[in-house]
């Protein structure tokens, strides 16, 4: 597969980098046509680092903590993105809440995952919330970003379900495998040209979305 035609990504990252990785995969074996051209983590701890920089991919580290407001930040990291040429930004576990402004300056080319089935759950500690509320089942989302915390266009879920003791070590293990399926799945879209994010509603196979495509996990996946 020629990288000249493959999906530039910029993917940002807080942590172990498992999503990042897993989509630094599909690319390399060709499965999505995709480039990772910058890994971006905004915590020099982030386990990602290291994991990238043995894929060979190009890491920037911008301590988060070391700019004078979010807006000082927010620049280095559009500097970063840009430098980097990226067509599509992958936030990865990134644990900063972006400004609209930042949203905005994105808008059509910015993805997110999530762990639960948005819209529930938006925020942190989405295992415990829906360990908490006796759900039966539980999931990820992958969708656009917008100004809206875990709130733009739904594109695909992945569904699992809450087993009979199930903390949230186990659940979140569940859930994990399934966003290291269809975080790649959904690039891999957009770089066929078959997923569009740039409207309001995003658009696959020339249908507008108006309701995620859902994922059902696999008797093997699921256990
Ligand atoms: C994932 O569970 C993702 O849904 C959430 O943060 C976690 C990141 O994990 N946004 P990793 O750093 O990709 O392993």
């Amino acid at each position: 597969m020629s990288s000249d035609t493959a999906l530039r990504l910029a993917v940002v990252i807080s942590g172990r980098g498992s999503n990042m990785l897993a989509i630094a995969r599909a690319c390399a074996s060709g499965m999505i046509n995709a480039r990772i051209v910058s890994v971006i983590a905004d915590r020099p701890e982030a386990g990602g680092i290291e994991a990238a920089r043995q894929m060979g991919l190009p890491v920037a580290v911008l301590v988060a903590r070391e700019y004078h407001d979010r807006a000082g930040f927010e620049h280095a990291l559009r500097a970063a993105i840009d430098a980097s040429a990226a067509q599509l930004v992958v936030l990865a576990g990134f644990m900063h809440i972006l400004s609209p402004e930042f949203a905005v300056h994105y808008a059509g080319r910015m993805l997110n995952i999530h762990p639960s089935l948005l819209p529930s759950y938006p925020g942190l500690h989405t295992h415990e919330r829906a360990l908490a509320a006796g759900d039966s089942s539980h999931g990820c989302s992958v969708h656009v970003v917008t100004g809206v915390l875990d709130g733009g266009p739904l594109i695909l879920q992945a569904r699992v379900p809450v087993l009979p003791g199930d903390t949230p070590a186990t659940l979140s293990a569940r859930v994990q495998l399934q966003e290291h399926i269809i975080y790649p799945e959904v690039i891999g879209w957009i770089a066929a040209g078959r997923l569009a994010i740039t409207g309001a509603t995003p658009q696959f196979d020339g249908r507008p979305l108006n309701a995620p495509m859902i994922r059902e996990c696999t008797d093997h996946e699921c256990s």
